[in-house]
């Protein structure tokens, strides 16, 4: 596969490339462009050339090429799947869910933005009777759109739909390692004749031209996706303060008794291994007390020995990991905790990229694993003596994206679900960002502003007020 950067309807033939490597075997399955600051800042200047008459463009019209764009998905949708396979190693029907997720959310974002009403209020509160305000929303200007690796697909053009729906042009960063998958994006947009300039993709290392693509000062607004270091340093470089950070987390399952231990088990391994854990959203620790570990570790450890391990293809349970300095971090952090004298029930061990499924008992606060987010298919219990130290050791992390609540009293689990600090709890369920209509927010080092369908058109435009005065 070699694909190419796209800017104004133009692919981007560069001196360099960059590879992209498999993360079944290291080997080199393709290249994309490695841009220059120069291409940078001429995305950004078309993306703004470009902004007036776009935003002029009458919302059904609009609604057309997204239409046409979804379409051209729709007819491309086992290819993409495939590329995200290849790159990634996402199970193929998982690859092929995320796309059909994507056009979902293509659909619902558009019925969204038809009704995207301004608000009028009047003045009567203060005692003024001639005087109506119109408030309607209109485009930032120019987004500037950055997605992580696990959702190369997804995550990419739940930034870009509604952006362009809303009148702004956007300028599109992969993941280096989800940039073929980018790239094909840019690509269908061109093979559908979509308009020049209002859609551009640039690729490239990060930390070769991340800095560039942040600091624009053309760029009226960021959504970010990724890790908690680079939105950070986002955020200290960026000329805009309109940025919208969807970061790291360490999502807890909190399993307050054993009534219903199938549920539980059940919603915890889909939670923690979906993905090989590669998911913001993945169950990273479990918080319970001794009595129900006692019951609930066993039914674990069998249902993950259990696991297929292998092939994206195949569609095993678990997959290889992204890339080796990631397996390198994920087992550092499992011997960290073997080190210390957590038990490891099963895993523990890798091939490749593949890190068995691991669970690990008996960790404890001192441990690396009871803090920091692996992901990777590992899973830590921490005992705890009582609710109390249950709640205390779920808020004292760093991160407050999501968490989960497991128990059959409702009452216990509204309570515990207030004291939590995160930015949503799931009662009896696992962690999880959709349906894709509901806000989606971390708290904490977990991001900060909101992501979801009408929080997205929400946060890429702004209020223009028009205020009638009459006599
Ligand atoms: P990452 O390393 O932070 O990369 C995210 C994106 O930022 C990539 O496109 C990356 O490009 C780019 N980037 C790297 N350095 C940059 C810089 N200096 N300036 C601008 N952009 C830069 O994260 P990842 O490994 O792809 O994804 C995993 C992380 O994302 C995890 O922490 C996960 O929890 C988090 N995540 C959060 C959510 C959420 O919604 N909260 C969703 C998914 C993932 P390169 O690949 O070229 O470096
Ligand atoms: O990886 C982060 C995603 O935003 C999580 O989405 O909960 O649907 O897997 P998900």
């Amino acid at each position: 596969m070699d694909y190419k950067a796209m800017i104004n309807n133009e692919f981007i033939v560069t001196k360099n490339k960059q590879n992209i490597l498999s993360p079944i075997d290291n080997k080199v399955i393709g290249t994309v462009s490695a841009l220059l600051e120069s291409d940078i800042n001429n995305a950004y200047d078309v993306a703004k050339t470009s902004q007036k008459e776009w935003e002029k463009t009458q919302l059904l019209k609009r609604i057309e090429v997204i239409e046409k764009f979804k379409n051209e998905i729709i007819k491309n949708k086992d290819k993409i799947a495939d590329i995200m396979m290849a790159e990634i190693a996402k199970p193929l029907k998982e690859s092929l869910a995320e796309v059909q997720r994507t056009v979902e959310i293509i659909d619902f974002t558009i019925e969204e933005v038809r009704r995207f009403y301004p608000t009028a209020m009047d003045a009567k509160g203060w005692g003024i009777e001639n005087k109506i305000g119109v408030f309607e929303r209109v485009p930032v200007g120019v987004v500037c759109a950055i997605s992580p690796f696990n959702y190369p697909f997804n995550l990419a053009l739940a930034k870009i739909i509604p952006a362009l729906l809303t009148g702004n042009t956007v300028v599109f960063k992969p993941a280096t390692q989800g940039s073929l998958t980018g790239s094909f994006i840019g690509k269908l947009w061109v093979d559908a004749k979509l308009p020049k300039g209002i859609f551009n993709v640039v690729t490239g290392k990060g930390s070769d031209i991340g800095d560039i693509i942040v600091s624009n000062k053309n760029i009226n607004m960021i959504s970010f996706t990724g890790s908690v270091k680079v939105g950070q340093r986002i955020k200290s470089i960026a000329k805009t303060s309109n940025i919208v950070l969807e970061l790291g987390g360490k999502d807890a399952a909190l399993v307050l008794d054993d009534k219903n231990l199938d549920l539980y088990v059940s919603e915890i391994i889909s939670g923690s291994f979906g993905f090989a854990g590669q998911r913001c959203t993945a169950i990273k620790r479990v918080l319970t007390t001794n009595e129900v570990a006692d019951k609930l570790v066993p039914l674990l450890e069998a249902k993950i020995k259990a696991f297929k391990h292998g092939n994206p293809k195949t569609n095993p349970d678990i997959v290889p990991v992204v890339n080796e300095p990631t397996r390198d971090y994920i087992m550092g952090l499992i011997d960290n905790a073997k080190t210390k004298g957590a038990s490891i029930k099963t895993g523990g061990t890798y091939e490749g990229n593949l890190i068995q499924a691991t669970l690990i008992d008996n960790v404890t606060k001192d441990m690396r694993i009871a803090w920091e987010e692996p992901f990777g298919p590992v899973l830590p219990i921490i005992r705890c003596k009582d609710l109390d130290e249950i709640i205390t050791i779920q808020n004292e992390s760093n991160f407050g994206l999501q968490s989960s609540v497991f128990t059959t009293d409702i009452n216990l689990a509204f309570s515990v679900a207030k004291q939590i600090e995160v930015g949503t709890v799931n009662i009896n369920s696992r962690p999880q960002r959709g349906p894709d209509n509901f806000p989606f927010l971390g708290i904490k080092d977990s991001g900060e502003g909101v992501q979801g369908i009408k929080e997205s058109l929400n946060s890429m435009t702004r209020y223009k007020g028009i205020v009638i005065n009459w006599k």
